[in-house]
């Protein structure tokens, strides 16, 4: 067997900082006070959905869309095979490649149905004029995305499990070193290069996901979080009350203080 160059650097790149912002995003999801990160993190993600689409179509072999084995013939092949020392697919194979698409495709509609729950709920966002009496009730976007949220979890212990089995079952493929070194072990020999239009597409990519944050950082209230309403400062509005009597009393209710 032989060390093959599978996974090319933006591959790679692609799938940890997924990874992160994933973790990520499930943390911020904990507590209210974090939707804007929530949010952020989620419009980031999409950023590298668009790449990894943009990846599938135009990008090197094994991370090509054409080239997932997903066609019947090959899972059946493959469930009768899985115990074989020998593998035949580099790249995905055929269930891996089942659980990869699935999750750029949930990923995708969870995000949707996201910006669409912050704009009717919230009144945040770029769908905040959604936030009409007419809407402001309905909350299923808010059940769909948080179903999706839920059926992404279920594919990524899909995804585990797989790696898992792998490495139990064909270890001597180096399948789960591959998305760091990028290299796998294989009889094959068709190792991948990146053309210049790949390594542009690559470096827009990255370009795009750090301007956004740079653009975050810069204008926090930009048009994809902010909010419909003005926030009422009640300090300002009561000028007198807080110089005179906010020593001992309180105006507002006590959660808005502690
Ligand atoms: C030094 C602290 C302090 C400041 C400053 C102060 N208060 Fe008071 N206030 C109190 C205390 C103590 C009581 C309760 C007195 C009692 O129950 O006998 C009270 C009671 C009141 C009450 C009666 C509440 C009731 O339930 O009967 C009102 C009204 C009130 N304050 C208004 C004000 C306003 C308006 C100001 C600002 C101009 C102010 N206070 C500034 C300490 C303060």
């Amino acid at each position: 067997m032989k060390r093959i160059y599978i996974w090319s650097l933006p591959t790679r790149v692609f799938h940890i900082l997924f990874a992160l912002f994933i973790l990520l995003v499930f943390i911020s999801s904990e507590e209210d006070r974090w939707l804007a990160y929530h949010a952020i993190i989620g419009y980031a993600i999409l950023i590298l959905l668009m790449f990894r689409f943009s990846w599938g179509v135009f990008g090197p072999k094994y991370s090509k869309f054409k080239e997932f084995p997903m066609g019947k013939k090959n899972v059946k092949e493959f469930l009768n095979n899985i115990f074989e020392d020998k593998q035949k697919y580099i790249g995905h194979n055929p269930l891996a490649s089942y659980v990869m698409i699935s999750i750029l495709i949930v990923c995708f509609f969870a995000i949707i149905t996201g910006v669409l729950a912050y704009g009717i709920q919230e009144g945040k966002g770029i769908f905040a004029y959604l936030n009409s009496s007419l809407f402001k009730e309905m909350e299923i976007f808010e059940e769909i995305h948080e179903f999706l949220s839920t059926l992404f979890l279920v594919l990524l212990a899909a995804h585990i499990g797989g790696v898992i089995s792998d490495r139990i079952l064909h270890k001597k493929h180096e399948t789960l070193n591959s998305i760091v070194t990028g290299y796998k072990m294989s009889e094959k020999e068709e190792a991948i290069r990146l053309n210049i239009f790949q390594k542009f597409i690559a470096f827009i990519f990255l370009a795009l996901l750090v301007s956004f944050f740079i653009f975050n950082i810069m204008k926090p209230d930009n048009v994809l979080i902010a909010s419909s309403y003005k926030a009422i400062d009640y300090e300002k509005q009561n000028e007198l009350f807080v110089s005179e009597c906010a020593s001992c009393h309180t105006l507002y209710p006590s959660k808005f203080i502690a």
